[in-house]
């Protein structure tokens, strides 16, 4: 038994508050793109997804990547986050209150991740910008589209109140629209928005402070950030720790979920492990498919995989950070790792692959703190994100149940 596990069960899974909310322990399913939308809607394939993982013992479930509007997806089924759309999302929140835990939903723009097969539109960046990776070129955004988005944050922020959310979390990070105004690699702006980092954050800190005159208190603020973009020239610690402090003073983010990589190019940064370059070249045609085959390794990056990865770079957050907490995120697959973020004064923690791979982990860990979490990082999970996101371990097939509730 190791150090960590001297730390017990019951002082870990205690009830933790994030701004006007409280989870029953320090647990949030971290978003995983689900691709049961098929039409922007909630579907039950989706709701039964995510209650597995409530009812596997988690505090809060993450409703992944819910677009702002049709420009701003990033793959196909996604959520899209407007009033239309209520009645599924109430379903979903309901199922799981029911279940026991509570729902975030995640909000966001892919901007230069998005592509023109999927949104129709050619995609937008902070300037022009070519995208190796969906080789696609990405035009500026007008400031008048900006104030835009920025209302369109704030009306998602307002749907999510409508369906009972318990929270909802900015995307901020892995080089979607927002986080692509931080970076100095894509930002070539030199208006307000571009140069200095207070300028690069200019246009983030306008989306937090619309949201959070639109939600008040009724509902907590997380900031899913983006510490290090894994790309030369683009932002490393130095920048997100002021991006993070420039937010923070503003008060309105209950939580900080510090993340890091991209989805524009190396993204094995973000999750380590295995590059599966079967599983991207499949998700491509013709001479695209033996593109990735040829240079997919180069493209996406090869990086080991380490339990708690994140953990030193969080670590730069904490003095910075004065007002929200910071949850930790990043290969966390054990109680050990979870005691040890908490001794490393994270008080809260969020996972993706582990649950996807075992959605009752906590329940199970409860029972017995040795267990080791079963997900091996074949990050095969990472590519079903263009058909319906799974663990291959767990396949749920559940198509009967992808029928749009309205
Ligand atoms: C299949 C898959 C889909 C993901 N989709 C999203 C997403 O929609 N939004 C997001 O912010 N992060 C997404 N991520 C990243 C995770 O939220 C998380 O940051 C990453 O997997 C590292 O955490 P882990 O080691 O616990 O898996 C995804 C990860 C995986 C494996």
């Amino acid at each position: 038994m190791t150090q960590e596990t001297t730390i017990q069960t019951t002082t870990i899974f205690q009830p933790v508050q994030l701004g006007p909310i409280t989870l029953r322990n320090p647990v949030i399913k971290a978003a995983t793109s689900e691709g049961r939308s098929p039409e922007g809607k909630v579907t039950q394939a989706l709701i039964d997804f995510h209650r597995g993982f409530i009812e596997g013992g988690i505090a809060m479930t993450t409703l992944a990547y819910c677009s702002i509007s049709k420009a701003g997806f990033a793959a196909p089924g996604e959520i899209l986050m407007v009033k239309e759309n209520t009645s599924g999302l109430k379903r979903f929140t309901a199922a799981m209150h029911e279940a026991g835990g509570k729902a975030s939903a995640q909000l966001g723009h892919a901007g230069p991740v998005a592509t023109k097969k999927i949104t129709g539109v050619q995609p937008i960046a902070p300037s022009r910008f070519f995208n190796l990776t969906s080789m696609q070129t990405c035009r500026a955004i007008t400031i008048p589209e900006m104030k835009e988005i920025i209302n369109q944050f704030a009306d998602a922020a307002e749907v999510a109140i409508e369906a009972g959310f318990d929270a909802i979390e900015l995307h901020f990070g892995h080089l979607y629209l927002v986080s692509s105004f931080f970076s100095p690699w894509i930002n070539k702006r030199t208006d307000e928005y571009g140069g200095s980092i207070e300028n690069r954050t200019r246009f983030a800190k306008e989306i937090l402070l619309a949201v959070k005159e639109r939600v008040q208190d009724q509902l907590a603020i997380i900031v899913k950030l983006s510490m290090d973009d894994g790309i030369k020239g683009s932002i490393w610690l130095d920048d997100s720790t002021e991006t993070a402090r420039i937010l923070d003073e503003t008060g309105a983010v209950d939580a900080f979920e510090l993340t890091m990589g991209s989805s524009v190019s190396n993204q094995m940064y973000l999750f380590r492990g295995e590059t599966d370059i079967d599983g991207m070249a499949n998700t491509q045609k013709g001479i695209m498919k033996l593109g990735v085959k040829w240079f997919g390794r180069q493209i996406l990056g090869e990086y080991p995989y380490e339990d708690l990865y994140m953990l030193s770079s969080a670590r730069q957050f904490q003095t910075v950070v004065k007002k929200a907490k910071l949850i930790l995120l990043g290969g966390i697959n054990s109680f050990d790792d979870m005691a040890t973020a908490v001794r490393e004064g994270f008080p809260l923690f969020a996972m993706g692959r582990a649950l996807l791979r075992e959605p009752d982990i906590i329940n199970k860990i409860k029972v017995n703190p040795s267990k080791l979490g079963l997900c091996i990082h074949c990050n095969k999970c990472m590519f079903s994100v263009f058909t319906t996101t799974n663990c291959v371990f767990t396949k749920d097939y559940a198509i009967s149940s992808q029928a749009a509730l309205v």
